[in-house]
């Protein structure tokens, strides 16, 4: 008789259980049919691949960016008043690869997957991979993909590609030509200053007005800077911008709330682009990442809650939503709020869009005090 030693991970939930777990529970909160839901989870785990098998107990597949504890699968809630909010998930399907060239081709092998079962176009994609999937792909990505979970089982995927991937120094480069390519010339050159060129993305799929959105970094953003980066006319008001970061940002207290910096990990703003008439954005998104401005998940929780009623909208589904992703409280962790973002679409009411972690692999300690960059305690200390 011989005996097998239990190999590891034998026994411990996987990652796909986990996340499938989180999705059900989510569609809930997201008003989704059951049966939509149930679909769904197979599509998630169709787009995950193998490493949905893999067991928890094992360390995350690769240290993906994606999420601060490595889990290759993040979920949003786009929040809109009167309804509950749409649900969307974000993963990397190449997270197994043991490189970014590879992690980009099995991402792009998904993209095109969900293109046949779906029956969308990925020429738009098709068109930009030399710039975006070269041969020696520099970091911190390859290709993401995130699928907006709708009524009647058919998603919206959008895909996000890496403006470095031939370097840093290249981003730029690659951004203008990626939008000229599009057929958005002017584009590039409408867009603010930037310190840096995080992410492109394209809505594939079926979208009534599917969009190019670049997104940029800003370094030591503050309210003030951050009223005067939106480019979409009209758009909100300098003002409006400045209180959703100084909201965010839990600077609101703090004496000089306008010049207070987002020291820590940096502000992004997103330009959307859907025509090529006016050469300008229609969509600006303020993104705030929440959490390292927090001392943990009850603050984030309460800044979330106040812009989400501010803007007319329950906050009672972001509270069901964290609840469906985990059994902690709020209070005894940071992170699972990543960021909090402001969306103005043209023609559409401003949206609150709230990302949050799945943490299959870590809960970031909660912090005593507030971090000392985020204004308003170390204000309060200095008065
Ligand atoms: N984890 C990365 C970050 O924090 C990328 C990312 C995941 C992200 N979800 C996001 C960036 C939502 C902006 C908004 O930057």
């Amino acid at each position: 008789m011989t005996v097998t030693a239990p190999r590891p991970g034998e026994g411990a939930p996987t990652l796909g259980a986990l996340t499938v777990g989180q999705l059900l529970r989510l569609c809930d909160v997201a008003g989704l049919a059951p049966a939509d839901a149930e679909h769904y989870a197979a599509v998630l785990l169709t787009a995950l691949g193998p490493v949905a098998e893999r067991p928890l107990d094992l360390p995350p597949p690769t240290r993906t960016f994606l999420s601060d504890d490595h889990t290759p699968v993040e979920f949003s809630l786009a929040h809109l008043p009167g309804r509950p909010p749409a649900l969307r998930v974000l993963l990397e399907p190449g997270c197994l690869e043991d490189d970014l060239a590879g992690n980009g081709r099995r991402g792009l092998a998904a993209v095109h997957e969900l293109a046949r079962a779906w029956n969308f176009s990925t020429a738009q994609l098709d068109a930009l991979t030399d710039l975006f999937l070269p041969d020696d792909p520099h970091g911190p990505l390859a290709l993401w993909i995130a699928l907006e979970l709708r009524a009647g089982g058919v998603p919206a995927v959008k895909v996000y590609l890496n403006p470095a991937a031939s370097g840093p120094r290249h981003a730029a480069a690659t951004v203008r030509e990626a939008l000229g390519r599009l057929g958005h010339r002017d584009a590039f050159a409408a867009l603010p200053e930037a310190d840096g060129y995080p992410f492109l993305a394209l809505d594939l799929g079926d979208w009534d007005t599917p969009r190019a959105k670049v997104y940029l970094r800003h370094d030591d953003l503050t309210a003030a800077r951050a009223g005067t980066l939106c480019r979409t006319v009209p758009g909100p008001s300098a003002e409006e911008i400045e209180e959703f970061l100084t909201l965010a940002g839990g600077f609101d207290g703090a004496r000089d709330r306008l010049r207070v910096p987002l020291a820590g990990r940096p502000g992004l703003t997103c330009h959307a682009f859907t025509e090529n008439r006016t050469g300008l954005p229609s969509g600006f998104t303020l993104h705030i990442p929440v959490r390292d401005y927090v001392r943990h998940d009850g603050d984030a929780l309460a800044r979330a809650a106040s812009a989400l009623r501010r803007y007319g909208m329950n906050p009672a589904a972001l509270r069901r939503a964290m609840a469906a992703l985990t059994s902690r409280r709020p209070e005894d962790g940071a992170g699972l709020i990543a960021y909090l973002a402001l969306v103005h679409q043209q023609d559409r009411p401003a949206r609150i869009t709230t990302y949050l972690s799945a943490e299959a692999y870590e809960v970031r300690a909660p912090l005593v005090r507030m971090p000392a960059h985020a204004g308003v305690l170390s204000d309060m200390e200095m008065s």
